[in-house]
């Protein structure tokens, strides 16, 4: 690789939730971004298990299969394992040290007015529509309200500069840098002991569901996720809806309104989009072919994420050996960042 000494380069922290297998919408709107930069920086993976758990503590037995699809889906699309290190949160003590400490200067309004866990709150049934508690504190964990702590030490103990998120992390990442800002000017004396990060949001629209829906979700059907085999892709492109006036070929469809011309928008040549357009106006092209022609697209860009998933699903100690280094190098800098921070605060008065 030409560019930049290895150690000269920016670091990138960037987490997953292992909370089912990725899809399309992820590969569209972070994971095709990321096999990109990884080229680019130092770039951290980070599968954020005990996060999971801040929604789903009562399901920790689905964890284990979790983690290895996120894992595995990373590496299908072109993660590569001898460039980006993979680790795993709950095997790195140093982030709940940190989660801790930080703990200490921040103020709970500073948590309860974060939009993205109002959001999810509300929609786990934890706060009430007007943002009221439901029977005071009794449905709201101590470790959800504080998991974007926790993720400030998720940024932070690698001492990343630079976080890949999506528009609904970017309140996690400003906690970040208030919480960075707050101990460097704390504990620092004008040095900066933690390296600021900073948020990079990426400007890919938000991909939809084939039936229009905003929310993705397997039990919908509206779904491609990366692992589906291409029998599965064509069943859940033909249950797409389109045009309902357009009954047969012949008819003609308005593409604005269709979710398959939505997605040949994402997923097809510029040439191909605009013919289809004028056809399916026209009437010449009838849904049918228009969602075969969809059915190949996926399938073809889908084809060399298959290929590269199966060495990986025929040897899943594979994935784990992987997972075990990538910790292993991580908690390098993890120990090295608690040292620093445990310095600064003049905390270090006994080692062990
Ligand atoms: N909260 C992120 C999500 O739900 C996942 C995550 C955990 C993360 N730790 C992180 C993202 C650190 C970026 C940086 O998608």
């Amino acid at each position: 690789m030409m560019g930049e000494p290895k150690s000269n380069r920016k670091r990138i922290l960037t987490g997953d939730r292992p909370t089912g297998k990725l899809h399309l919408g992820h590969y569209v709107g972070s994971l095709q971004n990321r096999v990109k930069l990884q080229h680019e920086y130092e770039t951290y993976l980070l599968i954020a298990d005990i996060q999971a758990l801040t929604t789903h503590w009562d399901k920790p037995e689905m964890l284990k299969q979790a983690v290895y699809d996120v894992a595995m889906d990373n590496l299908a699309v072109g993660i590569d394992p001898e460039v980006t290190t993979l680790c795993v949160q709950s095997m790195i003590p140093e982030i709940a040290e940190l989660t801790s400490i930080y703990g200490l200067f921040t103020n709970m309004n500073r948590l309860r007015h974060n939009p993205t866990t109002k959001a999810e709150a509300l929609q786990y049934g934890m706060i009430h529509e007007n943002g009221d508690l439901i029977s005071g504190f009794d449905q709201l964990t101590y470790g959800f309200f504080g998991y974007p702590l926790s993720q400030a030490a998720d940024i932070t103990f690698v001492r990343a500069h630079l976080v890949p998120v999506g528009e609904d992390q970017k309140p996690h990442v400003e906690l970040t840098r208030d919480v960075v800002n707050k101990f460097n000017q704390l504990y620092g004396g004008g040095k900066e002991i933690i390296p600021m990060p900073k948020a990079l949001i990426g400007d890919v629209p938000r991909l939809a569901g084939l039936d229009g829906d905003t929310k993705m979700s397997k039990s919908l059907g509206n779904v491609i996720n990366l692992a589906d085999p291409p029998e599965a892709v064509k069943d859940t492109v033909w249950k797409a809806i389109t045009d309902k006036d357009k009954i047969r070929k012949g008819d003609p469809g308005n593409p604005e309104i269709c979710n398959v011309f939505k997605y040949h928008k994402v997923f097809n040549q510029s040439e191909q989009i605009a013919e289809i357009e004028r056809d399916c106006k026209s009437g010449v092209l009838g849904c049918v072919e228009c969602k075969g022609r969809l059915t190949d697209i996926l399938n073809g860009m889908l084809a060399p994420i298959r290929e590269r998933r199966r060495p990986y699903e025929e040897h899943p100690e594979r994935v784990k050996e992987i997972l075990l280094e990538g910790t292993k190098k991580a908690r390098i800098l993890g120990k090295e960042t608690v040292r620093m921070v445990k310095e600064a605060m003049k905390i270090d008065y006994f080692v062990l």
